[in-house]
C-alpha cells in the first residue's frame, strides 16, 4: 500500500572523515554493496518501488550508482564479472529514483521536509541508510512496519532497547504496550541525558510517516543541537493524534559509527560470502 520510500542522505558523515570528505557516507560498502543499496533492497521487498532521495553537495555518486554505466557494462559483457551487476540491474528495472537537494543541513526533520516535493500527500516510509537492518529468518524491518501501518493507519517508528548509557545518542520514547511489540507513544525526547530519558526504548532509522508530518515540520523550531528534529515533530503528532513505536524483529547495525560499520562488515562477510 505504501509505495514511496524517502532516504535522507544529505548529512556530512563527519564520524567517517576523511573518507566522507568527497564521498557520501551512504556509499560506504558493507563488503561489496553500498549501504544505500541495502536500504533500497529493503524498501523494494517491503513493496515500495518509488525511491525518493534527499541529497546534498558531494553526493553525485548515489545518482550514478542507481543508473546504467554503459562503458563499464560494455567492457564486462559476456564475462563472469557480469553477474556482479545482476542485483543492481534488477533494482534499476523495478524502481524509480527521484532526487532533491537539501541546500542547508538543518537536521533530519528538515531533510524530511525537503522530501515533500517528491512524496506529495501520501503516507511514506523513511530509511536512514546508515542504520543497516538484517532479519535473515523473517520479514525485513520495513515490511514488518508496513503491516503495523496497515492495521493502525498512523505514523510508526522502529525502536530497540539500548543500554541506559547509550540513550543520549538517540530519540527515546515512552508509551504503553498495546499489543505484542507495539507501543502507543506518549513521550519522545531527542538525545536525552541518562537521567532525563523516559525509557531505554531508542528510535532507529526506520519510520512510516503520515503526510501531515510535513505541515508539523514546517512549524517545528530548531531543537537539540539547533537542528529541526523529526522527534519533536513526531511528539507534536502524537499529542494531536497517534504515533506508534514498533519493537522490530531482527538486528540493526549502527553503520554511522565506525565500530558498528566494522561489526556489520565482519558479520555480513561471514554470513553472506
Ligand atoms: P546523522 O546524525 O547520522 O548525521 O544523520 P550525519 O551528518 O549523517 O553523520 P555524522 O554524525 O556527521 O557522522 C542521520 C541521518 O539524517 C541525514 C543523514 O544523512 C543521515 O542519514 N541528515 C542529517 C540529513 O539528510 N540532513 C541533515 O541536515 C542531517
Amino acid at each position: 500500500m505504501i509505495k514511496k520510500c524517502l532516504f535522507p542522505a544529505a548529512g556530512y558523515g563527519t564520524r567517517f572523515l576523511p573518507v566522507t570528505k568527497a564521498m557520501p557516507k551512504e556509499m560506504l560498502p558493507i563488503v561489496s554493496k553500498p549501504l544505500i543499496q541495502y536500504g533500497v533492497e529493503e524498501a523494494l521487498s517491503a513493496g515500495m518501488t518509488q525511491m525518493a532521495i534527499v541529497t546534498g553537495r558531494g553526493k553525485r555518486a548515489i545518482e550514478d550508482h542507481f543508473d546504467i554505466s554503459y562503458e563499464l557494462e560494455q567492457q564486462i559483457k559476456g564475462s563472469d564479472k557480469e553477474s556482479r551487476l545482476a542485483e543492481i540491474r534488477s533494482i534499476i528495472q523495478q524502481c524509480t529514483f527521484s532526487y532533491t537537494r537539501q541546500i542547508e543541513m538543518k537536521g533530519l526533520g528538515h531533510a524530511i521536509l525537503c522530501g515533500q516535493t517528491l512524496i506529495g500527500n501520501e503516507p511514506f516510509a523513511v530509511i536512514l541508510a546508515d542504520d543497516l537492518c538484517d532479519n535473515p529468518d523473517g520479514e525485513n524491518v520495513l515490511a514488518q512496519m508496513a503491516r503495523v501501518y496497515e492495521r493502525y493507519r498512523c505514523s510508526v517508528v522502529a525502536i530497540e532497547e539500548v543500554a541506559m548509557s547509550e540513550v543520549s545518542k538517540y530519540g527515546v520514547i515512552s508509551g504503553k504496550e498495546i499489543d505484542e511489540r507495539i507501543f502507543m507513544v506518549d513521550n519522545m525526547i531527542e538525545k536525552p541525558k541518562e537521567s532525563e530519558a523516559p525509557s531505554n526504548l531508542a528510535v532507529i532509522g526506520r519510520y512510516i510517516l503520515t503526510p501531515d508530518i510535513f505541515e508539523i515540520l514546517r512549524h517545528t523550531p530548531p531543537g537539540k543541537n539547533g537542528e529541526i528534529q523529526i522527534t519533536d515533530a513526531l511528539l507534536a503528532q502524537c499529542k494531536s493524534g497517534m504515533v506508534l513505536a514498533y519493537k522490530f524483529c531482527g538486528k540493526r547495525y549502527d553503520c554511522g559509527s565506525v565500530s558498528g560499520f566494522v561489526e556489520a562488515t565482519n558479520e555480513f562477510y561471514a554470513k553472506y560470502h
